[in-house]
């Protein structure tokens, strides 16, 4: 699918984006382990939650989505702990590293094997860092090549382990603490820097027996969890889209209402801000431990900067709508230390500056990292998503501020995270 996407003058109304895709994998695993029902309002309505789904059904987990009250109602039928039963065939993860990453925790523990795959992006995304904790911890898994999917997951009785997380990697944290849950005695992560804490928030709201103290997270195995009523927040990170669409146009005034602000995941608003954005926060509340809020984002001048460090690691998911913000900015963009990046959906670093390049916008690749002179032009240009929602969005963001319209190959890959981002896109624009 193609979608033209024409330059705008002005970003404006009051929107709401999908429920947090990290939250609600989260949720969906969680839940179907927990004994009884949850009901879970919100959830995520991009591609990636729905395959955690799908692999939960063929693990034997029932779901129903129902209308209540004009919102949008998950119930999982949770079996508890022991409640999972041998998938029929192989389990298919999608594009979704946390399905697969996070879902081989709990599959590590079960009395079964399972086999776990995902599409050809997934295929080449590396397992590693994960098998090499559940192995400590007593599993025994396979992969081509020691590293890549499909996996064959022999599940085992597991033990804790004290492990120190060689990347900051809250997918892989989450993993350990999943199999942790199962695990005889105590599990400890640490983390070489704060990563999103969505799962260790969750296993507390549901009744896990969890410590948590900066960067180590301890864990009791053995804990029965029970199900609940849950509320998924609006996703920062497809918030981060229109966010830098306000800033970039003339006029803008734009309100986006219940987002998720974990301060995990705020760092994007800390680095924008940082640069002269003008976004306020409002209504503040906490829904299952979660902090949500309404942002309100206007036009801004931003001067753009460096983003290095543990910073790189916090927006790690918006760097390719920082880039775009780069180009436009007055100083232009430094990212360093984002080899994450080129292991994620697509090498995003690639994937950025070939899609900069397309838009005649000079960029600098690095091994880690990009550089991006400010007080560019974006020209008219064919845009190549390369199958990368993240991809298709941020450029789509760049085409607002192109000298003509623009055409996005691949745009339907924005549904892994974001279905509507096209509707709502064309509805905010000007
Ligand atoms: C996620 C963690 C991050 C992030 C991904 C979602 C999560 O990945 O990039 O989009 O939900 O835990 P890593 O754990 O690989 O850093």
């Amino acid at each position: 699918m193609t979608e033209e996407v024409s330059p705008a003058h002005a970003i404006h109304g009051v929107v709401s984006v999908p429920g947090d895709k990290s939250i609600s994998h989260r949720y969906a695993m969680l839940s179907s382990i927990a004994a009884g029902d949850s009901q879970i309002f919100n959830y995520s309505t991009g591609a990636d939650c729905q395959s955690t789904l799908t692999c939960t059904q063929a693990l034997g987990i029932e779901h129903t989505f129902s209308e209540d009250e004009g919102r949008r109602k998950l119930t999982v039928h949770g079996k508890g702990a022991a409640g999972l039963s041998v998938p029929a065939s192989m389990l298919d993860a999608g594009n979704s590293g946390s399905t697969i990453r996070m879902l081989s925790g709990i599959l590590a523990a079960q009395p079964f094997t399972t086999k776990i795959t995902g599409d050809e992006s997934l295929v080449k995304r590396p397992m590693r860092r994960i098998m090499t904790p559940l192995a400590q911890m007593n599993a025994r898994i396979e992969a081509t090549n020691e590293n890549f999917p499909p996996l064959t997951i022999h599940g085992s009785a597991l033990r804790g382990i004290d492990y120190s997380l060689p990347v900051a990697s809250a997918q892989v944290k989450s993993c350990v603490l999943l199999a942790g849950l199962y695990a005889a005695g105590e599990t400890i992560v640490r983390e070489p820097i704060s990563t999103r804490d969505h799962t260790e928030i969750a296993l507390r709201e549901l009744g896990a027996d969890i410590t948590l103290e900066p960067r180590i997270v301890r864990l009791q195995g053995g804990a029965q969890l029970s199900g609940k009523t849950l509320i998924v927040p609006g996703d920062l990170s497809s918030a981060a889209f229109f966010i830098v669409a306000a800033l970039i146009a003339r006029e803008s005034n734009l309100i986006l209402t219940n987002v998720g602000l974990n301060p995990t995941r705020t760092a994007l608003l800390d680095v924008l801000r940082g640069m002269g954005a003008n976004i306020k926060l409002l209504h503040i509340e906490q829904v299952n431990g979660e902090i949500v809020g309404n942002l309100e984002v206007k036009t801004s001048r931003i001067r753009g900067g460096v983003i290095e460090g543990s910073t790189t690691a916090a927006v790690i998911d918006e760097i390719p709508v920082l880039s775009v913000l780069g180009a436009a900015s007055d100083e232009g963009l430094i990212v360093r230390n984002a080899s994450e990046l080129r292991v994620k959906e697509t090498d995003r670093i690639e994937a950025i500056a070939q899609n900069l390049r397309r838009m005649q916008v000079t960029v600098n690749t690095t091994e880690d990292g990009l550089e991006i002179p400010g007080k560019q032009q974006f020209r008219a240009a064919q845009i190549q998503s390369l199958g990368d929602h993240r991809i298709a969005m941020a450029f789509s963001i760049a085409a607002l501020a192109a000298d003509g319209p623009c055409t996005i190959e691949d745009a339907e890959a924005a549904s892994v995270s974001f279905p509507e981002f096209y509707t709502t896109l064309r509805h905010i624009a000007r």
